[in-house]
């Protein structure tokens, strides 16, 4: 037997912990297009990559405006949004900065950890509005958390393409590292 779930609708702390998620998602969706502009501006050698960012920055975008839109309608006003990373993606944000030999693979990987940061954020936020009584909310969430499984899942695709082309070029004295 399954004990019946308290119903939790009319909670003030479940509300207030779904808004906090709400702007944690959208800091950290501007965080993201930080990341893969300073990335895109870089890569050299690897379209490939380029062009998924690319894609994703546009995805993002839409995303952010999901976000807003959810936050505009518990009355909070995204302009006062602080927009701060959370520690974690900090640290992968500090990664995904520091130009190394290995930059690409490094990017690559950090890449792949963010989408997949990105993917248990929203599948929190969808169980965090259904369990707050906002289930309006739920297709929008599961439209981003769907773009975040493709981007993770295209990511994922490209590790071995990198890599090779990496090794490849390295080994015939290219330029390699972006
Ligand atoms: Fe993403």
């Amino acid at each position: 037997m399954v004990a019946a779930t308290a119903d939790l609708s009319n909670s003030e702390t479940v509300r207030n912990i779904f808004i906090t998620g709400l702007q944690n998602a959208h800091s950290l969706e501007k965080e993201a297009i930080q990341l893969m502009n300073r990335q895109i501006e870089r890569i050299e050698n690897y379209p490939e990559m380029r062009q998924l960012l690319e894609q994703h920055v546009r995805e993002t975008e839409g995303q952010i405006r999901r976000l807003d839109e959810i936050l505009h309608n518990f009355g909070e006003d995204r302009s006062l949004l602080k927009d701060m990373a959370t520690q974690v993606m900090g640290n992968i944000a500090a990664m995904a900065h520091v130009p190394m030999a290995d930059e690409i693979l490094k990017n690559t990987f950090a890449n792949h950890a963010f989408e997949n940061f990105e993917i248990a954020s929203y599948r929190s936020l969808i169980t965090m509005a259904e369990v707050a009584g906002h289930a309006k909310f739920i297709p929008a969430l599961e439209e981003s958390l769907r773009e975040e499984q493709k981007t993770a899942q295209l990511i994922h695709d490209q590790i071995e393409m990198i890599t090779r082309r990496y090794l490849e070029r390295e080994a015939q004295g290219l330029k390699a590292d972006r």
